[in-house]
């Protein structure tokens, strides 16, 4: 890698960020079209966020992308926000055009991109379970490609009913595609779902509860989840013949789609997933 006065700097906003595996395959991306720019982490901690962000104006960081805890936070902070992050709630990527910092979401984008390569999603029934961040980008994602219809899962449910709430300024019907269950009932839905997505933290450790009797899958379930590793549930997906997917592919798209808008270039999605070793 060459660096020069003229090198470019782009990152990640996180805490903790030590995991993040976004500077490998950018970086990587980066040197492999011949642009020069690198791509660092920087843990900054939530009360360190706004500062932060002056930063990218003073320092000329170009781009960065943005992680737990500041998706949500971060929106206040930028000139303009793409109206999909303004849909989903959340921002992951942020270009910096001069000191004029606009905000983005490409996970939703990440995460379709990744489902399409194991199936057609118009027209097909799925059940998401979590209520979080990253099942606000599931969902609008679906919404956009006409699934049918959701079964929103979560432990706390009035967590899910609030995206309900969110999302109908955006999508008038959305009472009618989305209907909100508890953990209890997913059982009494499986039969109807074409895709399961798993979008909580339950499988990042080996002793988590499960989230449902995973015995129940069926070979004609499309199953994703969207945590990095293969988790008790893509095990069980695996041992049932379902096609299955973890989180990499999502998160290979959502940096594509990131390195695209900084850079106004197609991302080398090979050398990215070859980047990652997947
Ligand atoms: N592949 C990718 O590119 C990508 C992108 C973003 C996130 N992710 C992964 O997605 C996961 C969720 O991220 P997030 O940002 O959405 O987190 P979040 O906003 O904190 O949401 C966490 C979700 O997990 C649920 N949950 C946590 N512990 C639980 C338990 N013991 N039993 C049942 N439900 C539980 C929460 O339910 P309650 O509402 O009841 O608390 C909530 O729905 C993380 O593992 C993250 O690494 C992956």
């Amino acid at each position: 890698m060459f660096i020069n006065g003229e090198t470019a700097v782009y990152g990640i906003f996180g805490y903790p960020v030590k995991h993040s595996k976004s500077p490998t395959f950018q970086t990587e991306s980066f040197h492999h079209l011949g642009i020069n720019a690198v791509y660092v982490p920087f843990e900054v901690k939530p009360e360190n966020l706004q500062e932060a962000i002056k930063s990218m104006k003073i320092l000329n960081i170009k781009g960065i992308n943005v992680t737990i805890p500041h998706k949500e936070e971060i929106i206040k902070y930028l000139d303009e926000v793409s109206q999909e992050a303004k849909i989903i709630g959340a921002v992951n990527t942020v270009k910096n055009i001069d000191g004029y910092l606009i905000g983005y979401n490409t996970d939703a984008y990440g995460f379709i991109e990744g489902l399409k390569e194991i199936i057609e999603i118009e027209g097909k029934t799925a059940l998401v379970i979590g209520a979080g961040g990253a099942s606000r980008s599931v969902i609008y994602g679906l919404l956009q490609q006409n699934i049918v219809k959701i079964y929103l899962a979560n432990r706390t449910p009035q967590r899910a009913i609030e995206i309900i709430n969110d999302f109908c300024k955006y999508y008038r019907v959305i009472d009618q595609i989305v209907s909100v269950i508890s953990l209890d009932q997913i059982d009494e839905v499986l039969e109807n779902v074409n895709i399961v997505v798993n979008t909580t933290s339950v499988g990042l450790k080996d002793d988590d509860k499960p989230l449902f009797d995973y015995d129940r899958l069926q070979e004609k379930h499309t199953v994703v989840d969207i945590i990095y590793r293969e988790t008790k549930l893509l095990k069980k997906a695996k041992e049932k013949g379902c096609n299955h997917q973890d989180g990499y592919p999502m998160l290979i798209y959502q940096g594509a789609k990131s390195f695209e808008i900084w850079t106004g270039q197609k991302a080398p999605v090979e050398v990215m997933k070859r980047a990652l070793g997947i």
